[in-house]
């Protein structure tokens, strides 16, 4: 039983055409790199990250981070914790952080300040979503695929309460009265 519903935001083929356009962005950004350390935040960014790696034309190594989330809450509690470490070492490379939404900012500044104390070459970030609205930290994201509004989004990765991730497009949460069956 869910009381909510998903209303599309952001079509399929939408994000194709702009996940490709960023893939080449980036891949233009790092020519010169001799690896790019593409880190994706679990879970939300597993899909966009698969996504975007098939769109670079750089030598690309893929690791991945787990920080705390919100749990079943749509808000956020503003405690980030690391939960999976990377697996490879970043010292001296270039590191592009992958996120799914940018909200208040503060899961990438931690993770940002975190991953700075172990001196990698460079460190951007490419973030699907951003809603500039929410932020309270001082962190902009290199690279965002949409700006949204300030509205709980769901799909491609992204969940409500660890549902959702599945959907290929991405759609904003809308609470209903009554409970669907
Ligand atoms: P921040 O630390 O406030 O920037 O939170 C960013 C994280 O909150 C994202 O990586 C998401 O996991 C989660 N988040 C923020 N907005 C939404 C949303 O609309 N739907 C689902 N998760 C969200
Ligand atoms: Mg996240």
């Amino acid at each position: 039983m869910r009381n909510y519903k998903v209303d599309t935001l952001i079509k399929e083929k939408d994000i194709k055409k702009r996940v490709e356009q960023l893939g080449k962005q980036i891949s233009e950004e790092y020519k010169e790199t001799d690896k790019l350390i593409v880190v994706g935040l679990l879970r939300g960014s597993f899909m966009f990250i698969a996504d975007l790696v098939r769109c670079l034309e750089i030598p690309v190594e893929v690791d991945f981070i787990t920080v705390s989330s919100y749990g079943s809450e749509m808000v956020s509690s503003g405690n980030v914790k690391i939960l999976k470490d990377l697996d490879g070492d970043i010292n001296g490379h270039d590191v592009l952080l992958v996120e799914d939404i940018v909200d208040t900012g503060k899961t990438l500044e931690a993770v940002i300040e975190m991953l700075e104390t172990r001196l990698p070459k460079s460190i951007n970030v490419c973030a699907l979503l951003n809603k500039q609205s929410r932020r309270t930290s001082n962190i902009q994201a290199n690279w965002v695929g949409f700006e949204i509004p300030d509205e709980f989004v769901v799909g491609y990765g992204v969940d409500y309460d660890q549902r959702n991730r599945n959907l290929p497009y991405i759609g904003k949460v809308v609470q209903l009265k009554k409970a669907l069956k």
